[in-house]
């Protein structure tokens, strides 16, 4: 009898964890318990790495010597920079790839896959993460790294390593935001390729090389950077109908729509869409949000009856790109926003660990001659 065939892994639950709920018919999103419009309204990245790390909210005390912490491990070593250096042409995700897989090269903990040694990588990984793009997006342009300031937050201090200029409140809070919804998101595409890798019993900075790997792809992390490309190329919101019937009418997708398990809104889609309307109107470019409404609110409409909605990279794009952020920088902040959540996910999976081995249908061909490479035609 020929086995079920779950292509894509669609609905095949593949452990259990306590790392994030999402129920996708309500387009509800818990991390450890914790709604993440409570964590997006009231809390700080620092905070929810704290409670994705150990489980629980940090007391003042906890969460002051945690920061303090992810301060303390900013600095990247001068090696991984000249590394950076070598490959400064190549695209922020790939420098960020081959920043975080160098950095195993002098983590003390790179073997140990405990708990606690996890939770420094992590810590390390985290905290250095932004140290790698603000480096290599410098040397990029010819200019000299700028050293992480410890008197600014995660968020802060890596938009003042980008632009050598510490943002205004405002600004940083909407990273700091931005972070916070990218955090973790359960057995996503790239966190279960950082899950395989842990259940071979190989280290974190592998996994998380490989999550950075998954999540460059267009249908994952990639989206939020083609969304602001359409916006760009829709120019204006009475273009909008048309070229979007254009991509889907030839069997194209919108970028920023759809998710394998939300069939209804993202939950995290809601404090993108305010900031990004809040953000256009104070630095007087209102019409890229109309152009994204303009998509959403006319174009897609039929399409919500079949489960497709905004999803989070609908609107972090224009964010970014309000931000002055080049486009191609977009997908390497949602992988600095996620190393937490990798980071987690091999914990859960080292904890409790089966190595992750399905199995695919041969449909080829069967016990064929083998003709010696002379006497082939
Ligand atoms: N625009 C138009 N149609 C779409 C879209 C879209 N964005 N997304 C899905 N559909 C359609 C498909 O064409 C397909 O139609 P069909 O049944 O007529 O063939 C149907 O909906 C189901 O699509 P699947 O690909 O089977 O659904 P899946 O769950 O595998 O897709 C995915 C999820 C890959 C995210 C998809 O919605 C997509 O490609 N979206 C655009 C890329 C994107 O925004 N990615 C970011 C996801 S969020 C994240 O990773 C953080």
């Amino acid at each position: 009898m020929a086995p079920e065939i779950f292509k894509g892994l669609k609905d095949v639950y593949l452990d259990t964890t306590k790392s994030s709920f999402i129920d996708g018919q309500e387009g509800k999103l818990l991390y450890r318990g914790y709604n993440i419009h409570d964590l997006a309204e009231k809390s700080t990245f620092e905070e929810v790495v704290y409670l994705l790390f150990y489980g629980s909210l940090p007391t003042q005390q906890q969460l002051q010597d945690f920061d303090d912490t992810l301060r303390a491990n900013r600095r990247i070593p001068d090696e991984v920079i000249q590394v950076l250096d070598l490959v400064k042409a190549s695209h922020p995700m790939d420098a960020l790839r081959t920043g975080i897989s160098a950095l195993a090269a002098f983590d003390p903990d790179v073997n140990d896959n405990s708990e606690e040694a996890t939770i420094r990588k992590g810590i390390r990984l985290t905290a250095m993460g932004p140290t790698i793009v603000g480096a290599h997006h410098r040397l990029r342009q010819g200019l000299e790294p700028v050293a992480p300031d410890p008197n600014l937050n995660h968020a802060g201090n890596f938009l003042y390593m980008l632009f050598n200029e510490a943002p205004d409140e405002e600004t940083n809070k909407l990273l700091d935001v931005d972070f916070i919804l990218h955090a973790e998101h359960g057995a996503n595409a790239s966190a279960f390729g950082a899950r395989v890798v842990a259940s071979t019993l190989s280290d974190l900075h592998s996994a998380v090389t490989t999550g950075i790997g998954v999540l460059k792809g267009p249908w994952h992390g990639g989206a939020a950077e083609e969304v602001m490309k359409m916006a760009l190329e829709i120019g204006q919101p009475e273009n909008a109908a048309e070229y979007c019937r254009n991509i889907l009418d030839s069997g194209g997708r919108i970028m920023g729509f759809g998710h394998r398990v939300y069939k209804a809104e993202d939950p995290r889609a809601r404090h993108l869409r305010d900031r990004s309307r809040a953000l256009g109107d104070k630095v007087g470019q209102p019409h890229w949000f109309k152009i994204l409404t303009y998509v959403e609110e006319e174009v897609m409409v039929p399409y919500r009856s079949r489960g497709i909605f905004v999803n989070v990279d609908f609107f972090a794009g224009s964010i970014y790109y309000l931000l002055n952020i080049p486009d191609d920088l977009f997908i390497s902040i949602f992988a600095l926003g996620r190393i937490p959540g990798w980071t987690l996910q091999c914990m859960e999976q080292y904890d409790d660990n089966m190595l992750i081995r399905p199995l695919l249908e041969y449909a080829g061909e069967m016990d064929l001659e083998f003709v010696p490479i002379e006497q082939r035609t």
